[in-house]
């Protein structure tokens, strides 16, 4: 058996992009031999400021847009980062691990920061060396993530490495991402050449999970398109990016192949294509937003779902933790 982790930032609201990239992929392993562990990353989230106020919300909605999705807390592990000390442990043993150069070198990093470089918060830069905390401190070897994630699994295998050769261990293993390739990366809706997410001021660049029906089909038929036709091949789709994106989002809901989707619609405009695209984002999406309400009705049940899975993580984490930082020359020590 071997062991699944991912995270997810709880900031903002999920998108299409995190289900159909990442979350539909955790719910499908959740049937297969292995231990799935999911962690709302509440650390990561404060390397960018948050209203304490609105982290907790968002952190209360990210776990019951997960348990909606279909994630069963009592198949999967589902808690809060912040929960399990662990995290923040290694971490900081990977900071003294991690160089520079390393870190320099990840496109989110430069993405994000920007020209603002000195201004952003230290932890956006470190960043990396806690997600490969996360990931090594339950000796986990798969990763189910967007494409957006891969240069930072590299790195926690770089991390983990590392730490192996300093310290003449073999006790990191390595890790393997899992990418659903079709979805790895659904983009925008009013730039498909620039990447779903949940932090673009626009929000109809984006179909939220909890988006209600009317607005999903309002933003598709506002999407981004082109003026041509809709070909009969897909290779024709080639330098058009939004058709692109829309079709592979249509095949990703509908179960259809993009082949047989583009057969029934070919040589016609987008008007028909995308009222029938809405039609099966709806389908699929609403009823996992109305699902997230009602769990969200309920925070005490939350609370107890995601404390019983920290006490659940954390008698994995704490252990291989514990034996880090002893390779490491700390002295025992009672937690
Ligand atoms: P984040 O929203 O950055 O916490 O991402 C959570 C998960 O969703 C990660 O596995 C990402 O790789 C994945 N993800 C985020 N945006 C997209 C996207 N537009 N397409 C595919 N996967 C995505
Ligand atoms: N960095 C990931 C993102 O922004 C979230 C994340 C944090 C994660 N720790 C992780 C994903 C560990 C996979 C494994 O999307």
């Amino acid at each position: 058996m071997a062991r699944i982790f991912s995270g997810i930032q709880p900031t903002g609201i999920a998108t299409l992009g995190n289900y159909l990239g990442a979350l539909r992929n955790w719910v499908a392993l959740q049937d297969g031999a292995d231990e799935c562990i999911y962690c709302l990353v509440d650390l990561h989230a404060i390397t960018t400021f948050q209203e304490p106020a609105s982290l907790r919300e968002q952190t209360y909605g990210m776990a019951a847009l997960v348990l909606a999705c279909g994630i069963d807390p009592e198949r999967s592990i589902l808690f809060h980062q912040s929960a399990v000390s662990a995290h923040a442990r290694l971490g900081w043993i990977f900071n003294c691990v991690a160089r520079m150069g390393w870190l320099k070198r990840m496109t989110q990093f430069k993405d994000k920061a920007g020209k603002n470089q000195e201004e952003v918060s230290t932890g956006l830069f470190m960043y990396p060396n806690l997600m490969a905390a996360d990931i090594h401190a339950y000796h986990a070897t798969k990763v189910p993530v967007g494409d957006d994630q891969l240069q930072h699994i590299e790195l926690a295998n770089d991390i983990g490495e590392k730490f192996n050769h300093d310290f003449g261990v073999e006790f990191f293993p390595r890790i393997e991402p899992l990418i659903v390739k079709e979805t790895a990366r659904v983009m925008s809706l009013r730039d498909g050449t620039k990447k779903m997410s949940k932090s673009d001021p626009s929000d109809q660049s984006r179909i939220n999970m909890t988006d209600d029906a009317d607005t999903i089909s309002q933003k598709i038929r506002k999407a981004k398109t082109d003026t041509e036709a809709l070909p009969d091949n897909l290779a024709a789709l080639a330098q058009r990016p939004e058709a692109r994106n829309l079709l592979g989002i249509f095949a990703a809901v509908s179960g259809e192949s993009q082949e047989a989707i583009l057969a029934r619609f070919a040589g016609g405009g987008f008007g028909p294509f995308k009222n029938a695209l809405a039609e099966a984002l709806v389908a699929h999406v609403a009823p996992i937003g109305a699902r997230a309400k009602e769990y969200l009705a309920d925070k005490a049940e939350l609370d107890r779902i995601l404390q019983k899975g920290a006490a659940k993580a954390a008698a994995i984490a704490q252990p291989i933790t514990a034996e880090a930082e002893r390779i490491v020359g700390f002295l025992p020590s009672a937690g």
